[in-house]
């Protein structure tokens, strides 16, 4: 039998840290919603000490939304080095953090450069840690297609796209945390890729949105140029299970 164990979740209040909890929690073990309304914060320290005494390991997926690069950056960065600091100070055996698919080439987008600086204090952190890179969750389709909305239609880049529903994401993560570090990454994505405008159509659908939906290559992903391949993984990469259709049908 697994032995159970004590997991903090930082962002454990928000979409893929709350489903992460009733995971932990579902098998027996002890899972912390860590979340600064809850007093803990991993860009103050407040609360972290606590938080951490007696934890196994630790997944963040705390989230700030900003397109300003600077900002986003600081707030990834130093909540990362606090984290992993604390955590070594508590004897803290994992971390886990998610980033996202490709982050790494797509740095003219400033959100992405927030992650590739939160990746980075991981890294060279000395605690040992795995980097789960997700792609888009189902959950942001509605956030992009809003983005990518003007004059009644909707204009996406001419890209391939790979989502995932969060649930899918959450039980990575939690498989990942319960393992052994990898000290490294491990790219993650749905069970179905095709054109990012596919995805667009079929949730618009589910609406019964008719909004036209067309693909440009010279649309861009928030900053960041894009070709085909720039949000989809490579050959080796864990698979979510839940298709668009199934998730659109719950
Ligand atoms: N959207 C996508 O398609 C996608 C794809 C791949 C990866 N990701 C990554 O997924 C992660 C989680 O996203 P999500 O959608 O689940 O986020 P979310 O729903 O916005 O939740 C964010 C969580 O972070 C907490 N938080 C914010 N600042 C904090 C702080 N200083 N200390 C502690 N907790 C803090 C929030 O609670 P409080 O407000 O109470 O602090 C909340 O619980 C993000 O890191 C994102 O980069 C997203």
């Amino acid at each position: 039998m697994t032995k159970l164990k004590k997991v903090v979740v930082i962002g454990g209040t928000g979409l893929i840290g709350s489903k992460a909890v009733e995971l932990l929690q579902d098998a027996g073990h002890e899972a912390v919603a860590a979340s600064s309304r809850n007093g803990i914060n991993a860009y103050t320290r407040e609360g972290l000490e606590a938080a951490l005494a007696g934890a196994d390991a630790v997944i963040d997926v705390s989230n700030m939304m900003s397109f300003d690069k600077d900002v986003i950056t600081d707030f990834f960065e130093t909540s990362s080095r606090n984290l992993t600091s604390a955590e070594q100070a508590a004897g803290v055996r994992h971390h886990v953090a998610l980033s996202i698919v490709n982050a790494d080439q797509l740095g003219a987008n400033p959100y992405m450069a927030g992650k590739v600086a939160q990746e980075e204090a991981v890294a060279t952190s000395g605690q040992a840690y795995s980097i789960v890179r997700a792609t888009q969750f189902h959950e942001f389709i509605e956030t992009l297609t809003g983005a990518y909305a003007a004059d009644g239609a909707v204009k996406v880049p001419e890209i391939d796209f790979q989502p995932i529903a969060a649930s899918d994401v959450a039980a990575a993560l939690v498989e990942a945390a319960l393992g052994e570090p990898k000290n490294g990454t491990i790219d993650l994505a749905g069970p179905e890729r095709a054109s990012f405008e596919s995805f667009v159509r079929a949730y618009l659908a589910a609406k019964g949105d008719g909004r036209k939906v067309t693909a440009d290559a010279a649309v861009d992903y928030f900053g960041a140029p894009v070709a085909k391949g720039s949000l989809v993984p490579g050959e080796e990469c864990i698979k979510g299970r839940i298709t668009i259709a199934e998730w659109l049908k719950a």
